[in-house]
């Protein structure tokens, strides 16, 4: 492309656009740079508007997607090799430690990181629809709904593949909550097993699912997310910039439908639109290079965390895999442990009658939640100008009901977690009865 004309500039070839226009050039031209818009608006660039954690959340699953391919050069895919596979990994393999250890830690953080992508852009209200024309932001509210199931799915399928007793047994409860929904549940719960138990179908499928199809999946739909945020008019916030320009220079917004841009194809009334009329000359900036040098940054940002996490926190390794030897309690992963207790809260006796809590507790509860946060863009009737905007006055309400169920999950994990002994009674962490608890 271009580059300053200093000797250093000459000798490594510098990429970095000069003007305005050489940074629109840039995006047109290089394949990579097409990704990014041609202009942002600042206040989209800020760390607090997104905390940009739906980038972090794209880093983890790069980092992710790095190290699983290393891994898949030494792990074994059966029931007779996959625990000494990765035992081999942790013990014998140069850096496999390192690197086993650095996925573990990348896959937790990615569940935590986007659901909390998740509670920021409710919080700010940026699934509303508004933007460009043709903008749809609840579709891409949807399709992180969809993404947010992947990750779940992506982690809990990793679960099994070191079969030791950890995760033969975390995933044995976590397919037996499965089972509990109705008409389809048990056969659902062997459609995933390939059989009734957990054995080398289950590894099988798992590995499959684990290594390819869902990876494959979260893909194509990260894809899409970004190509909606795009489409969508950029970030929320961008929104509020617009109006704000606007206002203050009493400039109408220019007729829908218009091209205004020379670079691309931007219809009138967006972000883009009013900065190529200069209506939003200073509250906007070059698309390349802000983005990606932030991404980049942050990209090394996670990446050095993940490497020294995973350096610190060594990955759990228990006994080999034994369905003879059930551990009291056996618990399901960290993120599902909510679901765990929900079942065991809903599970009571009244009389001689049993109510089973595994249909409550583990189908009913968490499809109602996700049902709800599906329709949640479509029910919330706050004016259009509380698009991102953090706790916008006129969300007061929904921002206590949400947080509030954010709030109930967060609690009862902490307690499946920490405070729950053999057969699921209440034990302090302190007790010795209390479960070994690691990071798992
Ligand atoms: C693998 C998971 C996900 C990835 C990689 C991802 C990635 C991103 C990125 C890079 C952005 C740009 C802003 C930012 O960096 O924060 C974004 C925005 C957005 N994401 Fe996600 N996301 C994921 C999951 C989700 C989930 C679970 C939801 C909600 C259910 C969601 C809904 C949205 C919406 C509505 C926007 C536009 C926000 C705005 O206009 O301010 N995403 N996402």
């Amino acid at each position: 492309m271009s580059g300053g004309d200093g000797f250093f500039a000459r000798l490594f070839r510098t990429w970095l656009p000069r003007t305005p226009r050489e940074s629109s050039e840039a995006v047109v031209r290089n394949i990579w740079l097409h990704a990014f818009p041609a202009r942002i608006t600042k206040r989209s660039l800020s760390w607090l508007a997104s905390g940009w954690l739906g980038t972090v959340s794209l880093h983890l699953f790069i980092i992710l997607s790095l190290t699983g391919v290393v891994l898949m050069f030494l792990y074994v895919p059966s029931v007779e090799r996959a625990y000494a596979s990765v035992k081999d990994i942790e013990f014998v393999v140069s850096f496999g430690s390192w690197i086993r250890g650095t996925h573990r830690i990348a896959a937790h953080l990615m569940v935590v990181v986007v659901v909390l992508h998740l509670v920021r852009v409710f919080l700010t209200g940026a699934y509303k629809k508004e933007g460009a024309p043709g903008a749809h932001r609840p579709l891409n509210w949807l399709v992180g709904l969809v993404l947010l199931v992947l990750t779940f799915a992506l982690s809990f399928t990793g679960y099994l593949l070191p079969w030791d007793q950890l995760a033969y047994w975390a995933v044995t409860v976590g397919t037996q909550i499965a089972a509990a929904a109705p008409l389809v549940g048990e056969e659902l719960r062997q459609l995933l097993l390939g059989g009734t138990v957990v054995g080398q179908p289950t590894l099988l499928r798992f590995y499959v699912l684990h290594c390819f199809a869902l990876p494959l999946l979260t893909v194509f739909l990260v894809a899409w997310h970004m190509w909606r945020i795009r489409k969508d008019g950029g970030l929320a916030v961008a929104d509020r910039v617009a109006d704000d320009a606007r206002e203050q220079a009493a400039i109408t917004p220019p007729p829908p439908g218009k091209t205004y841009t020379l670079m691309g194809a931007t219809q009138g009334g967006t972000v883009q639109a009013a900065s190529s009329t200069g209506q939003l000359e200073n509250a906007t900036t070059p698309g390349v290079p802000a983005i990606p040098r932030r991404s980049t940054a942050v990209f090394l940002a996670v990446l050095a965390l993940c490497s020294v996490l995973g350096l610190l926190l060594q990955a759990p390794l228990e006994e080999p895999a034994n369905p003879a030897v059930t551990p009291n309690p056996a618990k399901a992963p960290w993120y599902f442990l909510w679901l765990q207790e929900l079942v065991s809260i809903l599970t009571f006796r009244i009389g001689d009658f049993v109510v089973d809590g595994s249909f409550l507790g583990g189908i009913l509860v968490p499809g109602l939640l996700i049902g709800l946060l599906a329709a949640w863009p479509y029910l919330d009737k706050s004016p259009a100008a509380a698009a991102g905007i953090w706790f916008h006055p006129s969300r007061k309400v929904q921002n206590r009901v949400f947080l509030l169920l954010l709030f109930a999950c967060v609690v009862l994990t902490i307690i499946g977690t920490y405070f729950r002994g053999p057969y699921w009674a209440w034990t302090w962490p302190w007790a010795d009865a209390h479960p070994h608890t690691t990071l798992t």
